[in-house]
């Protein structure tokens, strides 16, 4: 099929390359010809891991190529069109679909009879059907059918997730477009991947509802997790002894800094706002996204109190990316630490392996450093807010040694504490003992955590 993908940022770059690796004859799309020029050199905006691979390996079979251009490119040929651009948040919380409607009104005279436009990019209810109808006036008929067919790719293993995803969501108001939205996935049925038909409206509601579903499983991990640490619990043990259960699940039960990236923090604001529109309100929704913002703040405050840091400290923070394997900040928690840190007067050196050039655009006045190491050199304390690999395999004697102050705040329980605290650290988790004794006594013994059987798979 002759596709034309709209917006060649992380979800239209990735989307389109898999598509043409699946034999589809694909066209990435994007206003900019800058972007368009640097993409031809195979200069990637954005770091995905087997990305530049994947759109190689799709130029070379003649799939993939890229156009600023839509009737010079040769849009007018496409079997189907999805749009992929952004919708950012609004004041409110509300998404702007400004870009998603200006995409449509572009393309819209442009498009063969009969062509099928799809809309990856999140939007909210009703979207599908408004895209038809503004697409219809600028045509002046009713010749192009909308569908939606949501995304669910997370970013640093967003091919994985594309090529083998937990289900397909075909969202489509006639069996025209439900069929031709079901031919351009039909490799995937023959492996028995679930496809879900439905409407768009419901398709854009599953969207919404599924991310809204995984931070609340995120929020409450979070929750539990303090409540280990008052009381003297683990939340390694609970989340396994939890996640067995079939209708829990196993995954999504980590505890961390807060939940961010380019989704979570905006989608469930959309949620919330959409359901305040419908007058049905999303109130653990709307009580998530505060808890998460706050979470953000007090693990920065108890850095303050528990590692009793005075004005001029330095402390280091490791990871500004908002999850590891990606080089997004957006909505990251170092965004909200770091100031944080600073307003108290401590210096902050920062350390990412692949997102300091973007933490550049938001974060100042700190030290940049080129390893862990050389970020805790001098430093009171260090926190680690990513779980990048990098950071699981640190040495904790040079690490130990490069640290002035003895603290180790670990937002991500990377570690056993014992493989920590042996080098003479204090160890400050998420929901384990180690936490709850530092926090009740202000010791560094583990005497408490060393009395536990700590399960394997819980560093
Ligand atoms: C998410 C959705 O997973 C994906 O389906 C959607 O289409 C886009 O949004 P992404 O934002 O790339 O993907 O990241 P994800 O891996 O889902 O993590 C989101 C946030 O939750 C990160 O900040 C991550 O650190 C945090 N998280 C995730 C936890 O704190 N604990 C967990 O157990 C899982």
């Amino acid at each position: 099929m002759r596709i034309w993908m709209i917006g060649a940022g992380y979800v239209g770059l990735t989307s389109g390359t898999c598509l043409a690796n699946m034999g589809h004859q694909v066209c990435c799309y994007d206003i900019s010809a800058a972007r368009i020029a640097q993409l031809e050199r195979f200069d990637i905006p954005i770091y995905e891991p087997g990305l530049e691979t994947a759109m190689r390996e799709a130029v070379d079979a003649g799939k993939l190529r890229f156009s600023s251009l839509l009737k010079g490119g040769g849009i007018m040929d496409a079997d189907a069109v999805f749009i992929a651009v952004g919708t950012p948040s609004g004041r409110d919380g509300s998404i702007d679909l400004s870009q998603v409607m200006t995409a449509a009104q572009q393309i819209a005279p442009h498009l063969k009879r009969g062509a099928l436009v799809i809309i990856k990019s999140t939007v909210v209810v009703g979207t599908a059907r408004r895209v038809r109808e503004l697409i219809a006036r600028e045509r002046g008929a009713f010749d192009i059918r909308v569908a939606s067919n949501p995304e669910f790719l997370r970013e640093g293993s967003a091919l994985k997730d594309f090529l083998s995803p937990d289900r397909i969501v075909i969202g489509a108001d006639d069996a025209r477009a439900r069929n031709a939205l079901r031919a351009i996935y039909r490799p995937f049925e023959k492996t028995g991947v679930p496809v879900v038909t439905t409407t768009t409206g419901n398709a854009e509601l599953i969207k919404y509802a599924a991310n809204a579903f995984l931070a609340l499983k995120i929020g409450f991990v979070n929750d539990v997790a303090n409540l280990c640490e008052m009381a003297g619990g683990d939340i390694g043990d609970v989340m396994h002894g939890i996640g067995l259960d079939g209708r829990i699940g196993r995954s999504f039960l980590m505890p961390g800094p807060g939940f961010g990236g380019s989704c979570f923090p905006k989608d469930t604001r959309a949620f919330a706002a959409t359901g305040r529109q419908f007058g049905a309100p999303q109130k653990l929704i709307e009580t998530l996204i505060d808890r998460n913002e706050q979470r953000k703040v007090l693990l920065a405050r108890r850095i303050l109190k528990e590692a009793k840091l005075v004005s001029g400290s330095r402390i280091a923070v490791l990871g500004l990316a908002f999850k590891a394997n990606t080089d997004d900040v957006r909505e990251s928690a170092a965004l909200t630490l770091v100031p944080i840190l600073q307003q108290a007067g401590m210096q902050v050196a920062v350390h990412d392996p692949r997102a300091a050039s973007n933490a550049r655009r938001y974060v100042s006045d700190v030290k940049w450093a080129s390893n862990p190491y050389d970020a805790c050199n001098g430093a009171a304390a260090a926190v680690i807010l990513t779980e990048w690999d990098d950071y699981r395999r640190l040495d904790m004697a040079r690490l130990a040694r490069s640290l002035s102050g003895k603290t180790l705040f670990d937002y991500r329980n990377l570690f056993d504490p014992r493989s920590v605290t042996r080098y003479g650290l204090r160890y400050v988790s998420l929901g384990r003992p180690a936490a709850i004794v530092h926090q009740r006594a202000g010791v560094s013994s583990l005497d408490s955590w060393d009395r536990r059987v700590a399960a394997p798979g819980h560093a």
